[in-house]
């Protein structure tokens, strides 16, 4: 039986749904006081549809192919997500550019994940783009979703070291594991009312910090 004190989330997938998955996971551990309410994929073959289908989630296709212009597809997705009682929609590996039409239809109720460390590194191929530029550290972005990619108030972050022989795909694969720590601890921020967007910046309410905390890559070698 749905708790209706619970936070409605609805997620937009494309492909493997690995971070659906971190998002199942956390809600049903009971550390994310929020609960899934509809997943919608664009590609009638992705993988995260069977994971939803697993935990008993209701999903559907909504094939961007399927519709004339962007704005017919995406209000397809909002009527579906807006029949669900959606209060929130991430993004999770939700590979189409949105309009104005959807972003404003969910202004400050819209995350999305990113597998670098925004404003480094927004658009495509990020794993790779990153080791090209030599930067020691990448990591995961999630942030709310304005009208320009990639470049919204960010919620939480992740840092990942770039190692000597990374390829984009070892690299992507270590971003990963971080992206499922923070994709759940953004929503659970959110669920408990604890994000206060102003302007750019995104405030957490009653935080927990390490002043002293800081990484170094490569590590300095042992004494
Ligand atoms: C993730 O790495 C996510 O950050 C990325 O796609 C992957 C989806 O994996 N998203 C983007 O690049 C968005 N521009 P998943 O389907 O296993 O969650």
């Amino acid at each position: 039986m749905a708790d209706p004190a619970q936070l409605n989330v609805g997620v937009l997938i494309s492909g493997s749904g690995s971070n659906l998955q971190a998002l199942i996971d956390r809600m049903e551990d009971g550390s994310v006081p929020a609960r899934i309410a509809l997943v919608i994929s664009n590609q009638p073959n992705a993988f995260g549809l069977e994971r939803a289908r697993r935990a008993g989630i209701p999903a559907c296709v909504i094939h961007h192919r399927d519709f004339a212009d962007r704005e017919s597809f995406e209000q397809a997705m909002i009527i579906a997500l807006e029949e669900a009682g959606v209060e929130l929609v991430c993004l999770a590996g939700f590979m189409r550019v949105l309009t104005p039409c959807f972003i404003r239809a969910f202004h400050g109720r819209l995350l999305n994940i990113h597998p670098a460390l925004l404003p480094a590194f927004p658009g495509l191929h990020v794993q790779q783009r990153a080791i090209e530029a030599g930067v020691r550290f990448s990591g995961a972005t999630v942030h709310f979703v304005t009208e320009e990619v990639d470049a919204g108030p960010i919620v939480a972050q992740a840092v990942v070291p770039i190692l000597e022989n990374d390829t984009s795909e070892t690299l992507a694969a270590r971003i990963l594991k971080q992206e499922h720590r923070i994709y759940p601890l953004a929503v659970a921020l959110y669920a408990q009312k604890r994000l206060r967007i102003e302007g750019q910046r995104v405030r957490i309410l009653n935080p927990t910090e390490n002043p002293a905390a800081c990484l170094i890559a490569p590590n300095p070698p042992a004494a």
